[in-house]
């Protein structure tokens, strides 16, 4: 117990110390902030965060969006979509890339179809194996006979019951019915090699399949994120949950395929655990229709990104936004709605996202007079105060910056210093370059103690996550690390506070 007067000198120079705060700050800190941690990978899948969630899936190499590299045994040279689509496929190119590759869309564990460069599905003309159409319906079916063992050797066969076959390297054809071994000079067959894999949510459920999907998804959200992980937050220092969400979470219980049940369950059993333990949600829109920037976070089939194309597209967006607002909107707990993550330039326009954003806020506030509606900024371009003019004006909105000294060149071989030196520098201008005094707030609403650095010290990531402590504790809105739970270390917030990486 404290005595009286320690409990007076205590309080007095509490009110001392948050007098001085403003002026060490240089902004206002009388304010709420959010100390936040994401629920990644709970209810949009990244295979990353839980590689075990593919482990059941059969022919789980062959997923939607798996690039895939065919080199002829007989040319000797790849496989290519001459001008990388919209013409014949050639067997003549010496090294593989863009064109060489083709990605799968999985119609179930045996048959595929193949999606080239420029979007074009494979398909035959006559016996000429062709990629001209941009309607998957008028694709061809392809099967894959492999040679066994751990052989990366194939056979594709089309459902004429025909084999493709490298007939010279300027011409390939599925007019093969007969094949015989796995010899040398065979022109039908092709080792394959994945250039690139894909698991999101779209891959690990149309994976698993309508059967079994729904059971392992089930498992997934009613295991992977507990209640009592809202717990564990709520007693170590933070006082926010940020959870990304998908679009078909709003058709719930009949998401169309291959999605499937449950997920708003989910949703639903954050909120109550949030409310038992005084925690804020920021529920933020993380997969949009079509995909705003073509990766497997926002669900993209197959890497293509078609959000905002057309106004139905949008329109549908919105629905969602309407959908979870109004569900929530009387819940405590409910702090902001993200409008959508991670949009990326020059696919997702400043033209319509300027309109969904602005759409969007009406929607949010036809339910709701005080949650914040955060516009994230785009990837893929160097301007982070495009969305500025778009926010002005809109009561309680705030600006969503992600910061990670990671993906880029620039990062490859700096030492810890100077990642560190980047955060207290660069990092700390870049955030006040979107902080504007009438303006919205700022959110790093993505940010991780983890870096290019191979075998660094536990006080290096400690030095390294204060670093980020102090400058993003800066952000107006507050701050949110990725993630809560992830097999990578570093990546686990939990990991990090139960290892004595990260103190709050
Ligand atoms: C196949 O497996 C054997 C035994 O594990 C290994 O020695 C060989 O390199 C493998 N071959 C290929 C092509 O992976
Ligand atoms: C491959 O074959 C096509 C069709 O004959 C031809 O137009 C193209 O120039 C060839 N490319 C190479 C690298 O040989
Ligand atoms: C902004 O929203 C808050 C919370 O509802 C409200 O008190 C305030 O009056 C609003 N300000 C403006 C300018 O609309
Ligand atoms: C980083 O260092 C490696 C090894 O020295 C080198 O190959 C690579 O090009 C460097 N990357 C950059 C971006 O400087
Ligand atoms: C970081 O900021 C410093 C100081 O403004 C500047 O000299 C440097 O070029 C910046 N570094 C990067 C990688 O942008």
């Amino acid at each position: 117990m404290m005595s009286c007067f320690n409990l007076k000198t205590w309080l007095l120079s509490l009110v001392f110390l948050s007098s001085l705060l403003p002026l060490f700050h240089g902004i206002p800190n009388k304010e709420f902030r959010v100390r936040a941690v994401n629920l990644g990978g709970w209810l949009v899948t990244e295979g990353w965060i839980k590689p075990s969630l593919f482990d059941g899936i059969p022919n789980k190499d062959f997923l939607d969006g798996t690039g895939l590299q065919l080199k002829s045994v007989t040319t000797g040279k790849y496989l290519c979509a001459e001008l990388g689509g919209g013409t014949s496929l050639v067997a003549n190119r010496t090294a593989a890339s863009g064109w060489e590759t083709f990605r799968l869309w999985r119609l179930n564990e045996n048959s595929f179809r193949f999606r080239v460069f420029n979007n074009q599905f494979v398909g035959l003309d006559g016996i000429n194996v062709v990629a001209v159409s941009s309607v998957s319906t008028d694709s061809e079916i392809f099967h894959f006979v492999k040679e066994g063992g751990n052989s990366s050797r194939v056979r594709i066969k089309a459902s004429n019951g025909y084999f493709i076959q490298a007939k010279t390297e300027d011409l390939v054809t599925a007019d093969v019915s007969k094949v015989n071994g796995w010899g040398k000079d065979d022109p039908t067959i092709f080792v394959l090699a994945i250039a690139s894999r894909f698991q999101g949510e779209f891959q690990v459920t149309n994976g698993y399949g309508p059967r079994k999907a729904p059971q392992v998804m089930k498992k997934h959200w009613s295991t992977f994120i507990v209640k009592e992980d809202f717990k564990f937050i709520a007693s170590n220092g933070l006082n926010a949950v940020r959870i990304p969400v998908g679009w078909w979470i709003a058709s719930d219980p009949t998401p169309p395929l291959p999605y499937v049940e449950g997920s708003l369950n989910a949703l639903d059993n954050a909120f109550l655990w949030a409310q038992e333990y005084g925690l804020k949600i920021i529920i933020d829109l993380h997969a949009a229709p079509g995909s705003q920037n073509g990766y497997e976070h926002s669900s993209s089939r197959d890497g293509s990104q078609d959000w905002g194309k057309t106004d139905e597209n949008i329109q549908q967006t919105l629905h969602v936004i309407d959908f979870l607002t109004s569900r929530y909107a009387n819940s405590a707990s409910l702090y902001a709605v993200e409008l959508l993550n991670e949009p990326r330039a020059p696919g997702a326009t400043i033209e319509s996202l300027t309109k969904y954003y602005k759409a969007g806020y009406e929607v949010v506030r036809r339910h709701s007079l005080t949650a914040y509606v955060v516009l994230s900024t785009r990837l893929g371009t160097s301007n982070s105060r495009e969305i500025l003019p778009i926010a002005n004006g809109l009561n309680r909105s705030v600006i969503d910056v992600h910061y990670y000294n990671l993906f880029e060149p620039q990062f490859d071989n700096i030492t810890v210093q100077q990642n560190i030196d980047f955060i207290l520098t660069n990092r700390s201008s870049q955030l006040n370059s979107v902080t504007t005094s009438n303006g919205p707030l700022t959110f790093v609403g993505e940010w991780v103690a983890e870096w290019q650095i191979e075998g660094a010290l536990q006080k290096d990531y400690q030095a390294f996550a204060k670093a980020q402590l102090d400058v993003y504790q800066q952000a107006t809105f507050g701050w949110a690390y990725w993630t809560l739970k992830n097999v990578r270390k570093h990546w686990s917030l939990e990991w990090m506070i139960k290892n004595g990486y990260i103190k709050l």
